[in-house]
This record gives C-alpha cells, structure tokens and sequence, in this order.
C-alpha cells in the first residue's frame, strides 16, 4: 500500500463530520490537506489542529455549487501546489422532509451542492490530474445512491445521479492512471441531519449511525492502494446486534 506523503489532497466539506475526519486522517498519513467549505472559521481552526499534531493543511473557503468561486479555489491551489493528487468529493447537504413539504429552493441546493458541485470540482481539478497521468478521486455517496427511500426522495435524487456521473467517469479515465472511487455509507453521526432544519434522525437512533471515524478508514484503505489498484466502490453498513 502507498503512505500518502507529499501527497496534495482536497476536501470539501472539510469543516465538519466525515469531511473533518478525513482531513485529519489525510494529514495524519503525511498528506498536505486543502481544506474547502463555506465557514472560514471552522477551516482554520482545523488547519491549527492539522498543524499543531504535526501535519500540513491549508484551506479555501468556497461555495462548490458556484461554479466561478469552485474554479477560483482550483486555480489558486494548482497555482500555490502545482498539482492536486487526491480529491475528496465530500461537501453536502441534506433537507429533512417529504418531497411535498420541501421548496424549490431547498431542491436547487440539494441538486447543486451534493451533485453539481462534485461535478464542477472535478471538472475543475481532474484535468490537471490526466495531464500529469496521476490522481484519485474519492466521491462520498451514501447508501441513498441506490437504495430508494421514500425518506429522503430529494437527497436520493442527488445521490444517485452521483452514481452515474462516478461509473461514466471511471469509464471516461479508463486508459489512463486517474482512478475513481465511491463510498456509499449508511447513517454516520454528524450533524448533517440535525443541520437539515428538520427531525434530527441522529439523536433517535444513535446506536444505529456509523462513526466518522471507521468510515474515514475506509477512505483511507481506498486512497492508500497501490496505483494499479482501484477499489472502485465500496458500501459501509453499521452492523446492529
Ligand atoms: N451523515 C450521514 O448520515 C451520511 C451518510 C451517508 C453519506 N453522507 C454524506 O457524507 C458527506 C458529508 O456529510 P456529513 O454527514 O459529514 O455532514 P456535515 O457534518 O453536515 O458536513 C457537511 C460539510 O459540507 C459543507 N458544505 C455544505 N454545503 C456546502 C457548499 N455549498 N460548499 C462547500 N461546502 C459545503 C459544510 O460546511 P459549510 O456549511 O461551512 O459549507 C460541512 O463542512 C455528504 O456528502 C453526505 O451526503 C452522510
């Protein structure tokens, strides 16, 4: 398996949960982590604890569903770093409610922050990969990419076409040593549920949620593989007994 050193690695959603995790675990590796999400604060607050555990972090506060700031924060790192060798798709959203009781707002931004902006980070930052041969691309998914529950139909909607824009990519880079991957976890405890402004499904049920920490090992598994292996998929269940 490979260490992750001198590795250059992007994170969105670095500011909280899974994304924060992977972060820490990133950098733990020996990776340089570039922290991305809207909050500055909790970014550079976790850049001070990357940094004061030894490891190296920076961050650039951006919005991943405007494709202008997504294009800027990519610019700016390939300028500073001169490459980009892993990117964590992580960034996401979540609206508690039937279909019926959401808006068209809070469709828009599940569709543009979960779907479009792994699409438009990855447009962004993949090229720079194929041109140097080299890279991986880690998307977080969830089991909603392809279980249909009547829970979560707007969030389903945004996974699943992850699945198809992560299996048509890994096509696309077939021929080339850009590898693509997935993880579809089941419920993890974090606040992504309870930021959804709705029924907070993590406080009812704790027991049942993965812990960020176990997925991010699975992550880390997937981006440690030697370059002529890619795990292209992997789904993480929290096993109750
Ligand atoms: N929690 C679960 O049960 C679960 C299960 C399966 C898969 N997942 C997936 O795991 C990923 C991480 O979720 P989590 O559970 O860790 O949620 P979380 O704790 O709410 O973290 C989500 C992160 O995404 C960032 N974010 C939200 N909108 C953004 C935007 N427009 N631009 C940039 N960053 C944005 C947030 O920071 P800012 O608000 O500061 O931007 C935050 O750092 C998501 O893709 C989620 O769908 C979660």
């Amino acid at each position: 398996m490979n260490d992750l050193q001198n590795k250059i690695a992007v994170v969105t959603g670095a500011g909280d949960g899974l994304g924060k995790q992977i972060s820490l675990d990133l950098a733990q590796n020996g990776a340089t982590v570039i922290l991305v999400s809207r909050t500055e604060e909790k970014l550079k607050k976790l850049k001070e604890e990357i940094e004061n555990a030894g490891g190296k972090a920076d961050y650039y506060p951006c919005d991943v569903s405007q494709i202008e700031a997504v294009n800027d924060m990519a610019k700016k790192v390939l300028d500073k770093y001169q490459k980009v060798d892993i990117l964590v798709n992580n960034a996401g959203v979540y609206f508690a409610g039937s279909f019926f009781d959401l808006n068209s707002e809070q469709a828009k931004k599940t569709i543009e922050v979960n779907t479009l902006g792994t699409i438009y980070c990855t447009r962004a930052l993949v090229p720079s990969m194929k041109e140097r041969n080299e890279g991986q691309i880690l998307n977080v998914i969830s089991v909603a990419g392809f279980e249909a529950s009547g829970e979560y139909t707007l969030y389903t909607s945004s996974k699943f076409a992850l699945v198809g824009f992560t299996e048509a990519l890994r096509q696309e880079l077939i021929n080339t040593k850009v590898k693509i991957s997935a993880i579809y976890p089941e419920g993890i405890r974090t606040n992504l549920f309870a930021g959804s402004g709705g029924q907070d499904v993590s406080k009812e049920a704790p027991n049942t949620l993965l812990d960020p920490k176990d997925v991010s090992e699975v992550a880390m598994f997937i981006l440690k593989q030697a370059a002529d292996i890619n795990l292209s998929r992997i789904d993480i269940r929290k096993k109750i007994f």
